[in-house]
């Protein structure tokens, strides 16, 4: 039984994983985080998930920044192939909004991820996210057979930790400017750099980006006079955002490509 500092322990200590030793996980572990997974409230039990521990899948998904040492990948969906069939079996025709059913099916899939995220951790196995998954759908639905109108939210790689690699617990925005009681308050200037500077010295203190030669160079043409001992999380998030506009294929025009139909 799982008393609830456990639980908060588990949520504090998380971080995110990248190397993992070459310990296996169980069937019997892995069935465990699947079902503390499926347990995560729902509103149409839209998520389904596809996963593999085959390496040479795993090298099939180019693009995706999997990490090499992953035992585990796991593609988390939005299933509407599924709801659509069920309907039928029950007489219905699906008319509704895909728009809004595949919002429903991001909010049912983001509940499942945390608590398998969590439930991981909890077995003293760790894991990242990989964001990158709705871009690359076409190459996910021909390595894992996934059909029109189901469709990738996110990837998850899983292992053991490698007690190794130094991993750090990562800062977070100030509490007070991120809840608000009673009225949504929007930040004034000297609230918002408080924002800033929790992250940035966070991340330069850690030595985050030096370490890992993370810098996002900016659009040509444009002077970069930021050096690894400013360059902190605030200007490499927005260079993320300068950046991928314009680089990469829409990402409804994806979404429209496998099957739904967003006007
Ligand atoms: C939706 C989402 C996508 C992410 N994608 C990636 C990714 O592609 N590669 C990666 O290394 N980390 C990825 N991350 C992990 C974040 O970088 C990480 O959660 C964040 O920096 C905070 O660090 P922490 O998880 O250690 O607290 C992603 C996280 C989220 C929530």
């Amino acid at each position: 039984m799982v008393v609830e500092s456990d639980i908060f322990k588990v949520m504090h200590q998380r971080r995110s994983i990248r190397k993992f030793t070459s310990k296996n996980i169980s069937k019997e572990d892995f069935e465990k985080i699947l079902k503390a997974g499926f347990r995560a409230p729902f509103a149409a039990q839209l998520c389904s998930l596809v996963y593999t521990s085959d390496k040479e899948k795993m090298k099939e998904i180019k693009g995706i920044g999997i990490y090499p040492t992953t035992k585990i990948l796991m593609f988390f969906l939005v299933d509407l192939d599924r709801m659509e069939k069920i309907m039928k079996l029950r007489g219905h025709e699906y008319n509704t909004d895909d728009m809004m059913t595949l919002w429903l099916g991001i909010q049912d899939v983001t509940l499942v991820i945390e608590n398998v995220i969590l439930a991981a951790d909890a077995l003293g196995m760790g894991s990242v996210l990989l964001g990158v998954a709705p871009q690359r759908a076409d190459i996910l639905s021909e390595v894992f057979n996934i059909p029109k109108r189901v469709f990738p939210v996110v990837g998850l790689c899983l292992g053991y930790p490698d007690p190794n690699e130094e991993t750090e617990i990562r800062p977070r925005y100030p509490l007070k400017h991120s809840a608000f009681e009673d009225s949504y308050r929007e930040l004034d200037e000297a609230e918002l750099k408080e924002c800033m500077k929790e992250m940035d010295e966070g991340y330069i203190t850690q030595g985050y980006y030096i370490k890992n030669k993370a810098k996002i160079p900016l659009p040509e043409g444009q002077k970069d006079d930021i050096d690894y001992d400013k360059y902190s999380w605030s200007e490499h998030i927005s260079r993320k955002m300068i950046k991928w506009p314009g680089k990469r294929e829409p990402l409804i025009d994806i979404i429209r490509r496998h099957g739904f139909r967003i006007e």
